[in-house]
């Protein structure tokens, strides 16, 4: 979670209680849980009572999947700090990622009673009206943000992004994409504003001007895998077979934080449970005796549908932030970071089922990575996956202008049939909501 580490109490002297403290959050800053975890330990077994080491600890735990612990403790400190505007923000956080969202509502508002010019919290109270379908109020909510801190170059990537997930019209696409400019302006270290951008300009018709956003981003940085697989998605260069791992991971560990709630509560997305439908129609009722690999597992939304069907449930997933918030999920008994294809090829024959939900739009070619899946499961297992679609009768795929790849059907076909799969699958189905309008997908089961 985006975490807000708001210092209560002045630095003091060496092997002060002050001074463990600012070791700790210097060392939970920097990524080192053990060390700050030890730090926030030491603090209150003097200090037991200490509202920023139990506040701090709180968040700590969350981030290790402890969640429960972290509300607890967090709730400890506020009952002795009640005016403590970060603690009942990163509690909200806590709520809110546990998917809570009337008791994140609840912190966050309490976290504005106490701290008026708390811009974090004014965003997340956005983002969790918009989560619980209340647009009107989170529209209020972002441009009073926005009235507040105009600077907040974060909010104007959120307002950027609530546009684009409710427009209605050609205006609020315009819109989406100033915003989205403004928060790149403000911050040059937000691509990820600046990769909305480019799309929303492409989707307004806004071709050229899409490819130089790209190509401007590119002169700066001439490596950067995002701007290149953009730059491909507007028609500015060849498509790569499939998205490269870099663009991937950046992509991915940059969108961990805010997947579940701009998928399932913005955008309506459904891949996990009509892919997982689709397989329990095949295997019948649930004996949690198959060996199921979740490939390309995200932040885990598959793994409570599959739990009952595994023996062994395990993900693997090129994004480690993606795979931090599988872990705080629960439910696999394994989980890797590393590229699936790979992932496959190395276990010949392991797995009765391989699911792929959302993830193969991140390739184009699928042969290899078919023949991969087809390796390694067992005679009689399924591989189960949604691609988008694209709408032609020939063996073709290409890359579209949001990054990710659609598929035709003849090609799904084609690649399933070739590594060797006996029956294979294809239905229509509506995989989730973008910019208002449903995205057409297909539902691929194939028979080892
Ligand atoms: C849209 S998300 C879907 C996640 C999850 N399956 C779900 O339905 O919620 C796509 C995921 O695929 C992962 N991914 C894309 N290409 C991959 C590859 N070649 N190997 C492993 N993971 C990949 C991304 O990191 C991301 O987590």
């Amino acid at each position: 979670m985006a975490v807000t580490f708001e210092q209560r109490r002045i630095a003091g002297d060496t092997g002060s209680p002050a001074q463990v403290l600012d070791q700790a959050i210097q060392a939970h800053r920097n990524g080192a849980l053990d060390a700050a975890e030890h730090g926030y330990q030491t603090l209150l077994a003097t200090q037991p009572q200490h509202p920023d080491a139990l506040h701090f600890l709180g968040v700590l735990c969350h981030q290790r999947g402890r969640s429960d612990e972290a509300t607890a403790l967090i709730e400890r400190a506020l009952a002795l700090a009640p005016e403590y505007p970060d603690a009942h923000n990163n509690l909200g956080n806590v709520h809110k990622e546990c998917g809570r969202l009337a008791q994140a509502e609840a912190c966050y508002r309490r976290a504005l009673a106490c701290g008026p010019s708390h811009h974090h919290a004014l965003a997340n109270l956005a983002i969790v009206l918009e989560a619980q379908a209340r647009p009107g109020e989170a529209f209020i909510a972002y441009a009073q943000l926005l009235q507040q801190a105009p600077g907040f170059a974060h909010g104007h990537y959120l307002l950027g992004l609530f546009l684009r997930n409710h427009a209605q019209s050609h205006e609020h696409l315009e819109q989406s994409a100033e915003c989205f400019g403004h928060a790149w302006q403000l911050d040059n270290g937000n691509l990820r504003a600046l990769e909305a951008q480019g799309t929303a300009l492409y989707l307004l018709g806004r071709h050229e001007q899409a490819r130089e956003v790209y190509r401007a981003w590119l002169s700066r940085s001439p490596d950067n895998a995002v701007a290149r697989h953009m730059l491909a998605a507007c028609g500015g260069g060849e498509p790569p077979p499939r998205a490269d791992d870099a663009y991937v991971r950046e992509v991915f560990d940059g969108f961990a934080e805010s997947f579940d709630e701009q998928l399932l509560r913005n955008l309506d997305y459904r891949a996990p449970e009509l892919l997982v439908a689709g397989l329990a129609a095949r295997l019948g009722r649930p004996h949690a005796a198959l060996d199921v690999l979740d490939a390309g597992c995200g932040t885990g939304l598959c793994a409570p549908l599959l739990r009952p069907h595994a023996r062994h449930l395990a993900g693997v997933d090129l994004s480690g932030g993606m795979i931090e918030k599988a872990q705080q999920r629960g439910g696999y008994d394994e989980l890797v970071v590393g590229e699936l294809t790979a992932h496959l090829h190395a276990q010949p024959a392991a797995w009765d089922v391989v699911i792929s939900a959302d993830t193969l739009v991140y390739f184009g070619d699928l042969h290899e990575v078919a023949a991969a899946a087809h390796g390694a499961l067992r005679r009689g297992g399924w591989l189960a996956f949604t691609v988008e679609v694209l709408d032609d009768e020939s063996d073709r795929w290409e890359l579209g202008a949001s990054g990710r790849y659609r598929h035709g059907r003849a090609h799904v076909h084609a690649a399933l049939m070739q590594a060797g799969f006996g029956a294979v699958d294809i239905a229509p189905v509506i995989l989730r909501n973008e910019g208002g309008l449903p995205v057409q997908g297909w539902l691929v089961l194939a028979l080892k």
